[in-house]
């Protein structure tokens, strides 16, 4: 039965009746989000240096950042598998995270609805500042979740969206944790003396206790780990990955049986157009033009490496066996013998971002780096960007673009 006497008002202290709330269990929550999100802020801003943005406008989905991008600087293709733990951490761990980030908002909720909104100017400083805090962490996690899950459904960009509100959100965390520091050290020395207005005035009868309820938390995250973190191996790994629609589904068996985001029929390639007889590689460069049929490919000296596909939705393959003709042969047919330069790779896409990509010089002069035209021993399938596409050591999937049509080296 109701109690007569019970609050109406969430704005009343004695409304929120959890005996868990209180200092101790907000501050080793905080404990665990201070880690975990700055790992995912420079997991984040890493990633955003990976696309080269500033090689080429068609490199980057931010252009107006200005001052925000001074930490850029040029991608390395060293170790082969930089991006794929890089985009892995984040991703993985961001959804990992959500149990932890909502038991945090639960445990605060009754200092969201307190009263008056505010005491004094400076009090009013530190609501907007949690406005921003509280904001900007659930439309990050939002942004990120939906970017992986859907084709993307927000209005704009993901990418711009996501980046500015991780520069926002960040402040308003950094300033949250400096200004809370002092009450988790305390907490965690002396766990059972403070108290303040998050323990309930009338405490209810406890169902759990606290320590069982950073269990229940932590069971939580494990949960989203283990169905999400399959997506970065293959096999009967990969079918774990049950929270992953993109890195999870069944990519079928043999040489190209393995994860692609985009088919060629949704990247609406004609088959009249890759045909052996249709196709042309037209690759211009310093001394002019040259157009080289599949044939006349396959007579160049062919090269192979062992690479993974990783892309920024958080899945990833191991490392394939790639064959082709090295990026920096083509350029030397065009003129740059000893020094290749950047390179502006176009496909035969018909629509959609990164149809067209720019890699810069130290990823053209990798030896690993190849227009491949076979993988794991077979010629590369429809999806894989038959008949030839663009594979970079510690690139974005995005840039190694598939189906391509034209390079041009230098002058971008
Ligand atoms: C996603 C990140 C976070 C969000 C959304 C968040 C949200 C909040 C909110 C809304 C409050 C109540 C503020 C008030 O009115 O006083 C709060 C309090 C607090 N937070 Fe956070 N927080 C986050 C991260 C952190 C981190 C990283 C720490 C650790 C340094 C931390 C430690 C605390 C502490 C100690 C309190 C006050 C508890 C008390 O007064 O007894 N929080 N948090």
């Amino acid at each position: 039965m109701r109690d007569p006497d019970a609050p109406r008002l969430p704005s009343s202290p004695g409304f929120w009746r959890s005996p868990l709330r209180g200092p101790w269990f907000t501050s080793v929550l905080g404990l665990v989000l201070l880690v975990g999100i700055t790992v995912l802020f420079v997991t984040g801003l890493v990633s955003y240096a990976a696309y080269n943005p500033g090689l080429s406008p068609v490199n980057d989905k931010t252009p107006g950042k200005g001052i925000l991008g001074f930490y850029l600087f040029a991608w390395p293709t060293d170790p082969h598998w930089l991006y794929r733990l890089n985009q892995g951490v984040h991703v993985t761990l961001g959804i990992t995270l959500i149990p932890v980030l909502l038991a945090k908002l639960w445990s605060v909720v009754p200092r969201l609805f307190a009263l008056p909104p505010a005491r004094s100017l400076a009090h009013a400083l530190e609501r907007i500042s949690l406005l921003l805090l509280v904001g900007g962490a659930l439309f990050q996690f939002v942004t990120g979740v939906l970017n992986v899950q859907l084709d993307y459904v927000f209005p704009g960009s993901f990418y711009p969206l996501h980046f500015y509100g991780a520069w926002v959100f960040f402040a308003a965390f950094v300033a949250h944790a400096l200004l809370r520091m002092p009450t988790v050290l305390r907490n965690l020395r002396h766990p059972r003396e403070e108290r303040n207005d998050l323990v309930s005035p009338r405490p209810a009868e406890p169902t759990v206790s606290r320590r069982g309820a950073l269990w229940f938390v932590g069971g939580g995250s494990l949960l989203l780990f283990a169905t999400t973190v399959g997506q970065n191996f293959d096999g009967p790994l990969r079918r774990t990955a049950l929270l992953a629609p993109h890195g999870g589904g069944d990519p079928g068996s043999g040489p190209n049986g393995f994860q692609i985001n985009k088919t060629a029929a949704y990247a609406g390639i004609d088959a009249a157009e890759t045909g052996e007889g249709a196709w042309r590689l037209v690759v211009t460069g310093r001394t002019g033009t040259v157009r080289l049929r599949r044939d006349e490919l396959l007579r160049l000296p062919l090269y192979s490496a062992a690479l993974p596909i990783a892309c920024v939705e958080g899945w990833s393959t191991s490392d394939q066996w790639w064959r082709g003709v090295r990026l920096r042969d083509l350029a030397a047919l065009v003129g740059y013998d000893d020094d290749p330069p950047d390179v502006f790779v176009e496909s035969l896409q018909r629509s959609g971002a990164f149809r067209k990509a720019a890699l810069r010089a130290n990823q053209v002069a990798d030896p690993r780096s190849l227009l491949a035209l076979y993988v794991n021993g077979e010629e590369l399938s429809p999806d894989h960007g038959h008949p030839a596409r663009i594979i970079v050591p510690a690139a974005p999937g995005v840039l190694n673009t598939k189906w391509v049509a034209r390079m041009t080296f230098g002058d971008l």
